[in-house]
This record gives structure tokens, C-alpha cells and sequence, in this order.
């Protein structure tokens, strides 16, 4: 199906399959609803879904804490649900992409049970154990201040009479994965999705996997030879594979990770994600540029993909105390709507205080921005959060699919949903949802949908290196792409007030619209756009015949 650089022209759509649809009104979403829901995500124009956990688990981290790595939670089908669902996405054109957790498993992983029972069983060294506690490394904190297993990153196990460690839950030890059996491990576990169809990983705490674990050893020889091995296995099986790496480490490190082309193809642009938040909160285009200039470059092949908000908290810890206090208080006034003194937990429609103009405004800076864009399900509607729940799963609520009970996720009684529909408020399922929106070409799908369907017809986007223009306008951010003799251009004001800009193009070319409706003014290839509040402009720069 398609190039080996399918992904740098894709649309990524990111889907939790237990909140997205219940088709047998259990109240927990499964494969068999998510395949019905395949023509709305076709229609959508989204090409690649990433599928959030849906393995084995106890559950104690929306499915980060895997306790079977061949298998489907049974709660939300069978293998032969998940192979049927492969099949009908790729009937589509669309690809999935899966998770894979192999830093760490869950407590009740069968290796980690073994391992904690018998010292001489193989799976011990699966695991990063130590007789007491070693000297704590203050730039190893755990991942969730203040969660299970508090600031700590070695637990005591009774049964194994020592301590285990673990970056993030401590109900989630990590893998050592300098050991060469849980390599292999990993391996069969890469080739066994390959074989059912994925098209590739995303890569859960890839920066954590190739960090040390074991006291005194402190890191791996060649920590990205980690990486560079699945990229490897990957291949091995699907010349088309993709690994996209939760890389959120220090910018100057990201670039290690693209390696020669030969270990991650995409990165998760954290850094992005805190730099855009910071220029939609202060309305100044400075930040995204700023950015640009922090990001490393990417070689052939490489590719960022860039999002907004996803299914965890908005991170904003990459930026400095001043401009995170800024964001804070723009978009997380109250202290509940923060989370880990870092983020954000709550989704992007509420964050921008359901303003369609802003929302669009920050979907069409993130299609515009240099890589492959990714959302998550449901902010293509504008859904908002539930803060009543717990930490991160403020923003997990169903998708919200028409105004019937349960906002059409699920047929079973509200209090057995797997979590608690959006119901009240500007952002409850009776105000927004996919049937209200779906033939409405003026709502916020249908703007989604214009957008996904411009950015198709914009390969540069994926491609090319920006270009940042001057406007001498504080709020406005310019920039073009130039590929193959064309070029795109695109024009954000990220302000409350209307900018009229002039963008000098130094050579006569004429402006043809192709996302937006601002006035563009061509005067032998210098052009003025005039924009109103929060408004975007895409033009292509056509050459003059004749
Ligand atoms: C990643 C996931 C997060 C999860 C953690 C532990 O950071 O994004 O949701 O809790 O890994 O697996
Ligand atoms: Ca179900």
C-alpha cells in the first residue's frame, strides 16, 4: 500500500477504542464498534489511527500497564475482532498504528509474577532489581509526582525481598533493556501485530527505554542501538513501518533519535506542542518561530508529528517559569485544570473558551506547521473535558457521537459506562456532537474536514522546510513551503484584533485560495493580506502564464 514515506503526507488520528464506540452496549467501547465507525473516519479524511492500548490490563493507566502483549482486553473484543478491523480500515486506505509499552509491564505481567517468585527464574533479569536502595538520582524522579508509588522510582517487593524499579507507577516495572532475552522479546511481540496487518508503533517512553536503570551501570553502551534494533525488526517484517517515538527529552537531544534514517521515522514534537500553546496565549507569532529555530534538523526521512492536545495532560514543562505561569493562567486558570505542576488537563475546544474562530485559528497553524499533523478523537467536534474525574482522565471522556442517551457511545446505563459521557455545559452531547455537525459544512467537522482535504492537496507541508516571512505584525505568523517549483503559503494572526500584512514573495506570482476567506490583495508578487480576528490563509503562489 503506498511509498515507504506514506506517513509524511498522513493525517494521524489518535483513538482510545474503549471510549470511541460500545456496539454491544456493555458500555465500554470495542473493536466491533470502532469498525462500524470506519466510514465517519474515512469520511473525516484521516489516514492513520493510532490505537491507544487495548491489550490485556488491569487498567490502572488507561492500559499503559500491559499485562499481555498478544492479546485484545476481552472487554473490548477478540483478536478476530482486531484482524476484521484491520482489514476493514485498509479496505479504506486507512492504516493503524498500535502502541508499544515494552519499558516497563504491568505488576501482573506473568514475567514479572516469575520473576518476583523465583531469583533464579530467567524473567528475574527481565527486571531491574536492587538489594536495597540505591542512592537516589535526583534527575530520576518519577514521571507522576504525587501518584501511585509517590516520588519514588524503587519499590520494595516482599515475595522478591528487594527492590524494583520503575520511572512512572509503581505498578509498572520496568523492562531492563539491556538484557538480550526481553529484546527479543520485544521483537516477537513488533512481528506478531506486523503479521496482523499494523502499520506500525508508536513507541511509548522511547526516552525512558534508552536512559539506564540498573544502579551503577549507568547507561547502555549505545543507548540508540535500543531504538535502531526495532526500526530493524520493523522493517524486517514491513518495508512501509513506522515507529513514532514519545521522544520528550531536551531539544538538542531530539536529532539522535531520527539517527541516519534508520531509527525513529517520526517524533511526537512535544517541544512544538508547548511553543504553539505558548504563542496562542499571548497571541504573538515570536514563540513559533522561536521554535522553528530550537528544533533540531530532521534528515531524509525523519519527520515530526505535531499535535496540539492528546489523550494525556498538555505539557507546557519545556517552557520557562515565566512563559508557563503566561499559558497557566490563559488557559488553566484554576488549579484543577492543572496537573504535575507541567500540564494542562483539559481539552482544546475549552481551553480556547469554545471560540470558533481561535479553534479553527489553532487547527490550521498545527496543519500548517512543518510534519505530520495528529489530533485526538473528538476535539475534530470540540468536545471538552470532565474535571470531576481524576487527573489525566479528564480528558478521556466517549466520543460524542449524536444527541441520543449517552451521547450515542453507548446504549448501557450511564452508570455502567466505562467513564461518564460529557453531559452538561456548553460541551455536553446534546450541544456538540458528530450528527449535529456531520452535514453542516459551516461547523467545526466540517471545517476539519476542509482542512485535512487541504493539507492533502499541500505535500510541501510535509516535505519542504518552512520559510518564516516578515508581516512587522507581533500577532501575525507567515511562512511559506517551496517544493518541486511550488509553493504554499500560509498566513496565521494568532490576535483579537484584524492585521492587514504585506508578504513580499520576490518574484511575480499571483495568490489562488485554497483554506480561508480573507482578502488578498496581489500587486506583481507582493501581496497583502487582510485578516480579521483569528483567522489563517492558505494560498498556493501560482506562476503568471503568459
Ligand atoms: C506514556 C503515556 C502515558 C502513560 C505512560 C506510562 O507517557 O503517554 O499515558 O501513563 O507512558 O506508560
Ligand atoms: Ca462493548
Amino acid at each position: 500500500m503506498g511509498s515507504e514515506r506514506w506517513y509524511e503526507n498522513a493525517v494521524i488520528y489518535a483513538i482510545d477504542v474503549k471510549a470511541f464506540q460500545d456496539s454491544n452496549g456493555d458500555g465500554i467501547g470495542d473493536f466491533r464498534g470502532l469498525t462500524d465507525r470506519l466510514d465517519y473516519l474515512d469520511a473525516l479524511g484521516v489516514d492513520c489511527l493510532w490505537l491507544l492500548p487495548f491489550y490485556p490490563t488491569p487498567g490502572r493507566d488507561n492500559g499503559y500497564d500491559v499485562r499481555d502483549y498478544y492479546g485484545v482486553d476481552p472487554r473490548l473484543g477478540t483478536l478476530g475482532d482486531f484482524a476484521d478491523f484491520v482489514r476493514a480500515a485498509e479496505e479504506r486506505g486507512i492504516r493503524v498504528v498500535v502502541d508499544l509499552v515494552v519499558n516497563h509491564t504491568s505488576k501482573e505481567h506473568p514475567w514479572f509474577r516469575a520473576a518476583r517468585e523465583d531469583p533464579d527464574s530467567p524473567y528475574r533479569d527481565y527486571y531491574v532489581w536492587s538489594e536495597e536502595v540505591p542512592d537516589p538520582d535526583p534527575s530520576k524522579g518519577s514521571v507522576f509526582p504525587g501518584e501511585a508509588g509517590g516520588d519514588r522510582v524503587w519499590t520494595y517487593d516482599e515475595v522478591a525481598d528487594a527492590y524494583y524499579f520503575h520511572r512512572f507507577y509503581d505498578f509498572q516495572p520496568d523492562l531492563d533493556l539491556t538484557n538480550p532475552a526481553v529484546r527479543e522479546e520485544i521483537r516477537k511481540i513488533m512481528g506478531f501485530w506486523l503479521q496482523l496487518g499494523v502499520s506500525g508503533f508508536r513507541i511509548d517512553a522511547a526516552t525512558l527505554m534508552i536512559q539506564g536503570k540498573r544502579p551503577g551501570v549507568a547507561v547502555p553502551d549505545d543507548p540508540h542501538q535500543i531504538l535502531r534494533d526495532l526500526r530493524a525488526h520493523a522493517v524486517s517484517y514491513r518495508e512501509d513501518a513506522v515507529l513514532i517515538a514519545e521522544a520528550d527529552d531536551e531539544p538538542s537531544e531530539l536529532a539522535e533519535y531520527f539517527g541516519d534514517g534508520d531509527e525513529m521515522d517520526l517524533l511526537l514534537n512535544f517541544v512544538l506542542d508547548a511553543y504553539l500553546t505558548l504563542a496562542l496565549a499571548e497571541e504573538r507569532a515570536a514563540p513559533i518561530e522561536e521554535c522553528l529555530d530550537l528544533l533540531p534538523e530532521v534528515p531524509p526521512g525523519g519527520q515530526w508529528a505535531n499535535f496540539l492536545r492528546n489523550y494525556d495532560e498538555l505539557n507546557v514543562g519545556r517552557l520557562d517559569e515565566a512563559d508557563r505561569r503566561t499559558v497557566f493562567e490563559r488557559f488553566a486558570p484554576d488549579e484543577d485544570m492543572r496537573i504535575y505542576g507541567r500540564g494542562i488537563r483539559r481539552r482544546l475546544a475549552p481551553i480556547l473558551e469554545g471560540d470558533r474562530d481561535r479553534i479553527e485559528l489553532a487547527f490550521s497553524l498545527l496543519f500548517s506547521m512543518p510534519g505530520t499533523p495528529l489530533f485526538v478523537y473528538g476535539d475534530e467536534i470540540g468536545m471538552g473535558e470532565d474535571l470531576s474525574l481524576p487527573g489525566r482522565e479528564a480528558v478521556r471522556t466517549p466520543m460524542q457521537w449524536s444527541d441520543a442517551p449517552n451521547g450515542g457511545f453507548s446504549t448501557a446505563a450511564p452508570s455502567s459506562l466505562i467513564r461518564p459521557v460529557v453531559d452538561e455545559g456548553e460541551f455536553g452531547y446534546e450541544r456538540v456532537n458528530v450528527a449535529d455537525q456531520w452535514d453542516d459544512p459551516e461547523s467545526l467537522l466540517g471545517f476539519v474536514r476542509r482542512l485535512i482535504g487541504t493539507r492533502k492537496t499541500c505535500p510541501e507541508v510535509g516535505t519542504a522546510d518552512p520559510i518564516v516571512l516578515e508581516t512587522g505584525a507581533e500577532s501575525v505568523f507567515a511562512h511559506r513551503y517551496d517544493a518541486d517549483g511550488e509553493t504554499v503559503v500560509l498566513v496565521h494572526n494568532l490576535g483579537s484584533e484584524p492585521r492587514s500584512v504585506r508578504i513580499e514573495l520576490g518574484e511575480e506570482r499571483s495568490p489562488v485560495g485554497l483554506l480561508g476567506d480573507a482578502a488578498v490583495e496581489d500587486r506583481g508578487g507582493t501581496w497583502t493580506v487582510d485578516l480579521p480576528r483569528y483567522d489563517y490563509r492558505w494560498l498556493r503562489a501560482a506562476r503568471r502564464s503568459g
